[in-house]
């Protein structure tokens, strides 16, 4: 497959199906995790190969704080581990690492390694990588609308945590889930949706790339007549 002539300038991800893709193959839920960093790999590797200037997933939702608490404590670990792993590759690639989302939740030390590596990378241009940590769409609403009421102001999106990124103009969601599940609610608008049944640890560059042509064969029309 070829790599269309339009391209997003900004995609997102839901990464969906790492449990399911551990469980078929009897491991812990943990291992489909570990697996699925590979395909965050694939696809931050992809945008800067093809010149995607923005790439956003959403890796854990203020509703995952819900799950076993062994499960939550293995995904923050293997987050930060993954984080600071990354930043040679980061640096030689451009990449600029930016974590969104209700911060305050998160532990010192992982809020210690993100102010540090977004420090680090901010002077970055190629590719910025968003990573949405403790997120929800109504949870960023609700913080904007308060913060605007306080500061008076009229534009939600300025308050936003997005403020300043542009909305993503596609959102995949893996693992055969056909719902926003609270993610980024005002900033996806207009956003196209591509929803796939391959689990997140299954999809690397040739399915993103199936992706990327399904949005170029989409007429984005904003609400207007062409
Ligand atoms: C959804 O699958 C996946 C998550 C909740 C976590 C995804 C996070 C990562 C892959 C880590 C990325 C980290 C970095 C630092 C790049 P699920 O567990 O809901 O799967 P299921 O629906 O099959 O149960």
């Amino acid at each position: 497959m070829k790599l269309p002539d339009k391209l997003p300038t900004h995609v997102t991800l839901i990464m969906d199906g790492n449990g399911r893709w551990a469980k078929a193959r009897g491991q812990e839920r943990i291992y489909g995790h570990f697996e699925g960093v590979q395909s965050v790999r694939a696809v931050t590797e992809a945008c800067v190969e093809w010149g995607i200037p923005y790439v956003s997933f959403y890796a854990f939702s203020e509703e995952n704080w819900n799950r076993p608490q062994a499960e939550v404590m293995g995904l923050m670990e293997l987050m930060m581990k993954t984080m600071r792993a990354e930043l040679p590759t980061f640096m030689n690639n451009g990449v600029r690492f930016v974590v969104l989302g209700n911060r305050a939740r998160l532990s010192d030390a992982l809020n210690a390694t993100i102010d540090d590596m977004m420090a680090q990378t901010a002077a970055n241009a190629r590719l910025t990588l968003i990573l949405f940590m403790s997120y929800s769409g109504q949870w960023d609403i609700r913080q904007a609308a308060a913060r605007m009421a306080r500061e008076g102001g009229t534009d939600i999106g300025a308050y936003l945590v997005t403020a300043g990124f542009p909305d993503p103009d596609l959102l995949i969601r893996t693992s055969g889930e056909k719902r926003i599940s609270n993610y980024m609610l005002w900033q996806t608008a207009y956003t196209e949706f591509v929803f796939t049944d391959t689990l997140w640890p299954d999809f690397r560059k040739e399915e993103f790339l199936a992706a990327l042509n399904e949005f170029a064969s989409r007429d984005r029309r904003f609400g207007k007549v062409k």
